[in-house]
């Protein structure tokens, strides 16, 4: 009768203790040149995850997937657009700092930027230049009984 407990007590303390590891794990990222080295994994996670669904994409979009072996090397530079993202975020960065000032220097990750990726994505892998002309917006404009409204 004692064994069950003990068995029982020693498994909830295995799991507590592997819990407190994972907590202050260190990520082990590998290749980082414009984020934080000493970024959590949950806010990589966070910022991975705005990356992809700013340009409504996969992480294979930037990253390096072996489909046979089913494996990631989230490290490798070898896709062109994770060095056009490494730009575009140092690009971001940028206009943070120099027109959001209140945003951009003083920020860090766990503030929110006047300016992401989503402000000129929107959901697409290139943003889009012009307004799309649709007939109700051409007749707007040659309206003139409505210029000036
Ligand atoms: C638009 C491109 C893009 C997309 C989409 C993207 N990433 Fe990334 N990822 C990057 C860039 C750029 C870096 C390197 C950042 C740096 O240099 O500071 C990076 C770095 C990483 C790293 C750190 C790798 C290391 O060891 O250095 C991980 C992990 C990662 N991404 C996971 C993901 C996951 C998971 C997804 C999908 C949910 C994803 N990424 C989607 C561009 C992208
Ligand atoms: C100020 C506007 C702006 C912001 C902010 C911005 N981008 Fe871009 N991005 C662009 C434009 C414009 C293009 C298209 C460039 C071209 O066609 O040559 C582009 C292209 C890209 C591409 C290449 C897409 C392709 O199909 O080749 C990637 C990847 C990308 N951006 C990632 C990002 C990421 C990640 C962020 C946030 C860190 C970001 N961008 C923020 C304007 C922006």
């Amino acid at each position: 009768m004692k064994r069950p407990f003990f068995v029982t007590i020693g498994i909830i303390c295995l799991v507590i203790i592997s819990y407190a590891f994972t907590g202050i794990k260190d990520p082990g990222y590998k290749n980082l040149k414009v984020l934080p080295k000493n970024i959590t994994e949950q806010q990589m996670d966070s910022v991975m995850n705005h990356f992809s669904v700013s340009l409504n994409v996969e992480c294979g979009f930037c990253h390096v997937h072996n489909v046979e072996k089913d494996e990631w090397d989230m490290a490798s530079d070898k896709k062109k657009h994770k060095l056009v993202a490494r730009e575009m975020m140092t690009m971001t960065n940028k206009l943070n700092d120099q027109y959001f000032p209140y945003s951009g220097k003083a920020a860090n990750l766990s503030t929110a930027l006047t300016v992401t990726c989503y402000t000129c994505h929107n959901g697409q892998k290139e943003p889009v230049t012009k307004p799309v002309k649709v007939p109700e917006q051409q007749q707007h404009l040659t309206d003139t009984t409505k210029r000036n409204g």
